[in-house]
């Protein structure tokens, strides 16, 4: 709705997913797309190795650090070091519905709390300068009710809060799994459309079950940003396009490029203690439905993962894509 939005396309945070290594990778690709952490807990952050759980590349930005917790105090401090290391966004974790997160007392269960939310989210917003921002969903448990949506935006709207990143279903606090949480509650996409609508004056941002830039694109004529999650890391080449469509940049990745890249990138984790591992793993979809795609993923996950592994996998690896075998690519057709 908004083409000059910087919000108006992202992926998603994802635990485990979206770590430094992953999100450099995805850098490779596209340079406008906007990246977020891995959900971080302000207890940790207070009290953690920062270093560890904060620390990213340069070239990750523009990126956004996603924190949970449930207290006022604690999330102002820890988006306040968030941005004294450099993010450019600090988001509020609204919509996790994991056991553990619950058990904390954040995530999706404080949608039950609109009144605490926004005290948070305007401790955090007096902060820091950088935009303070929400992901949440449209309900929880009984609670799906587009009034009862509309009134918690209007609330957290009311402290200043101004970007809303809306999983468009329910979850469930109990009964179901994290992952059946981001299957079984049907999407509904209408709702968030008419949020757009009736808040016109903010950015929302619509999340869940999108798989394509050409659905993602679909999707902006009727709100202000779209945000990927899993067809990224399912294959992150879904995003190939994404600097051309959607920030007007010349930028056209290159698989074999951003392997090499990724390769120097590797090197340099290595010689800093970082297990091969830890990058290669993310690399695994990279040649998704490529010639050569399922060879290079059956080396790495054979034995990138190997105590002692080193670069030469990851070189032994390319060659396997860069001159796949005929044989192999006749196999697949053959299928
Ligand atoms: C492995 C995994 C981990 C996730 N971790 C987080 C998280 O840390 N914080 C969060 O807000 N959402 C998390 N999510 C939810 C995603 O951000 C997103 O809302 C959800 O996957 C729906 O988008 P999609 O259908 O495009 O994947 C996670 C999803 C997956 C698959």
């Amino acid at each position: 709705m908004t083409p000059s939005s910087p919000y108006r396309l992202s992926v998603a945070p994802m635990l485990d997913w979206t770590d430094r290594h992953f999100r450099y990778l995805l850098r490779q690709i596209t340079r406008g797309t906007r990246l977020y952490t891995e959900m971080v807990v302000d207890q940790s952050i207070l009290l953690g190795d920062r270093p560890r759980l904060l620390d990213f590349h340069p070239e990750e930005h523009p990126l956004a650090l996603q924190i949970a917790g449930s207290e006022p105090k604690k999330l102002a401090e820890a988006a306040r070091i968030g941005e004294a290391w450099g993010y450019d966004e600090i988001n509020l974790n609204l919509g996790c519905p994991s056991p553990r997160v619950q058990g904390g007392g954040f995530g999706a269960c404080l949608m039950l709390e609109p009144v605490r939310v926004a005290e948070c989210m305007a401790a955090m917003r007096q902060a820091v300068r950088i935009p303070v921002t929400a992901k949440h969903r449209l309900g929880v448990d009984e609670v799906e009710d587009y009034g009862y949506v509309a009134r918690f935006i209007e609330k957290l709207a009311g402290v200043g809060i101004g970007v809303f990143i809306i999983h468009a279903r329910k979850a469930y606090l109990k009964g179901l799994s994290p992952a059946q949480n981001r299957t079984v509650p049907p999407l509904r996409y209408d709702w968030v459309y008419r949020l757009k609508q009736d808040f016109p004056q903010l950015t929302i941002v619509l999340n869940g079950g999108v798989r394509s830039l050409v659905e993602a694109q679909a999707h902006l004529k009727r709100v202000d940003g779209v945000m990927l999650g899993r067809a990224v890391y399912e294959d992150p080449f879904v995003l190939e396009q994404a600097d051309r469509l959607f920030f007007g940049l010349a930028h056209q990745p290159n698989r074999l490029e951003v392997a090499q890249a990724m390769l120097a990138y590797t090197q340099i984790q290595m010689e800093r203690g970082t297990p091969l591992w830890a990058v290669a793993r993310h690399m695994l979809n990279l040649f998704k439905g490529q010639p050569g795609g399922r060879a290079w993923r059956r080396l790495l996950s054979e034995r990138a993962g190997r105590r002692g592994a080193g670069l030469e996998v990851l070189q032994e690896a390319l060659a396997l894509v860069a001159q796949p075998r005929p044989e192999v690519s006749w196999v697949r057709e053959a299928r």
